[in-house]
């Protein structure tokens, strides 16, 4: 079946924030037939997404390493903590929600020192905070780009500048499960040494694939071990020369990574990075499509997770509900209109708001209206409240 004649099943509108809706060129490259993992076919298709990856994240500097394993974006907390830490080493954690706490135990388990940096739920650290965490010299400290249960977004540059003047051999570790491909990330400019990710947000490709990038310090951190890696599948050094060898056009093998996955992520990385719109202008539109939302949802009285518009995601939106509104007033409601959206995730706030993903196609593809419709489902169901 050629590109033009496949189209996908007719479904809601999946607006949470990931999985996210996926283009019809990448699910129909997910149904590409058994193709064996060492096949001459497969081999450029997985090294070509794994320099994609890196030309996404501006990570294009001699050394690094982008590392894709099945598995999830969670799975790349569990390789930062078993390749980069080792017993009793310490870790900062800046938590700006539920994935920071998940983020600290799963490091904790592994054996680190864990000290989280907290501030009041919609917030960020502040300088002073990260600037006294900092004091000890920790061997990592972790920043989540976007909290995806508030829809903070961290300063990332400039937290990576913090870092590098007060503790320049901390290890920065960036979670952007819920930023890759639809917030800017320089991970070379940055300094980053490890981007964590997963395909079913920005990347726009089914879930099943552990996304990370890591720098040349990261590679030597490992090597520098004193004991061992404390796990047998997620350690880099099975997966380390695996990777080089699909980069460099042969094939080997420690695991059997997700041949038809690969091939939608290739799709959907050939779309994101030589298609337009251009890298910049995607995170432009990103920022556009944001704006449009969060500035809609004021009008209509709602108020955000976020205590600024300064540190809001542009991938998604954490919305409060108006004076009177709940849970039950919006969210079967949408889905009575196909469109679904997701409810608060955030423990100490859960029943106070609900969340819309606005990435990927639902963003650069403005023929498909997804926003469009999303506001405007949203503008209907409180009005029909409001007549109740
Ligand atoms: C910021 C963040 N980190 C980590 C994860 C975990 O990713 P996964 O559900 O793919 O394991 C998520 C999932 O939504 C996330 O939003």
């Amino acid at each position: 079946m050629s590109n033009q004649d496949f189209k996908q099943a007719p479904h809601k509108l999946l607006v949470i924030p990931g999985p996210i809706e996926f283009a019809d060129p990448v699910l129909l490259a997910n149904a590409t037939p058994g193709t064996s993992h060492v096949s001459p076919a497969f081999i450029p298709v997985f090294g070509d997404c794994l320099r994609m990856l890196k030309k996404v994240l501006y990570a294009e500097k001699e050394g690094n390493q982008s590392v894709l394993i099945s598995g999830s974006g969670t799975m790349g907390w569990d390789a930062a903590a078993a390749n980069l830490l080792e017993q009793g080493d310490e870790a900062v954690v800046l938590n700006t929600g539920y994935f920071g706490d998940s983020f600290a135990e799963c490091l904790g388990v592994y054996g680190a020192k864990v000290t989280q940096v907290k501030c009041p739920v919609g917030g960020v650290p502040t300088d002073e905070q990260i600037i006294e965490s900092l004091k000890s010299q920790p061997k990592m400290i972790t920043i989540t780009h976007v909290d995806t249960s508030t829809g903070v977004l961290s300063p990332a540059a400039h937290i990576s500048s913090l870092v590098k003047k007060h503790s320049p051999s901390t290890l920065i570790v960036l979670d952007a499960v819920c930023a890759v491909a639809s917030e800017e990330i320089r991970f070379d400019d940055w300094g980053l040494d490890m981007v964590i990710s997963a395909t079913q947000k920005g990347l726009g490709t089914p879930p099943g694939l552990s996304v990370c990038v890591i720098s040349r310090r990261a590679v030597e951190t490992l090597a520098a071990r004193k004991t061992p890696v404390p796990s047998y599948y997620i350690s880099w050094n099975k997966w380390l020369p695996v990777m080089k060898a699909y980069e460099e056009g042969r094939p080997m093998y420690f695991a059997t990574p997700p041949v038809q996955l690969v091939y939608a992520l290739h799709a959907s990385l050939k779309s994101i990075t030589t298609q337009s719109p251009s890298l910049e202008e995607r995170f432009a539109q990103h920022k556009a499509v944001s704006k449009q939302v969060k500035d809609k949802l004021t009008d209509l009285g709602f108020g955000f997770v976020p205590t600024s518009r300064d540190h809001a995601a542009n991938g998604m939106t954490a919305a409060k509900y108006p004076k009177g509104i709940a849970a039950a007033d919006i969210l079967p409601k949408l889905a009575e209109k196909d469109i679904v959206v997701a409810a608060g995730l955030h423990k100490a706030i859960a029943s106070e708001y609900f969340r819309i993903g606005h990435m990927g196609v639902t963003v650069t593809d403005k023929e498909r209206g997804d926003v469009d419709k999303v506001l405007k489902g949203i503008e209907e169901v409180l009005k029909a409240k409001k007549q109740d």
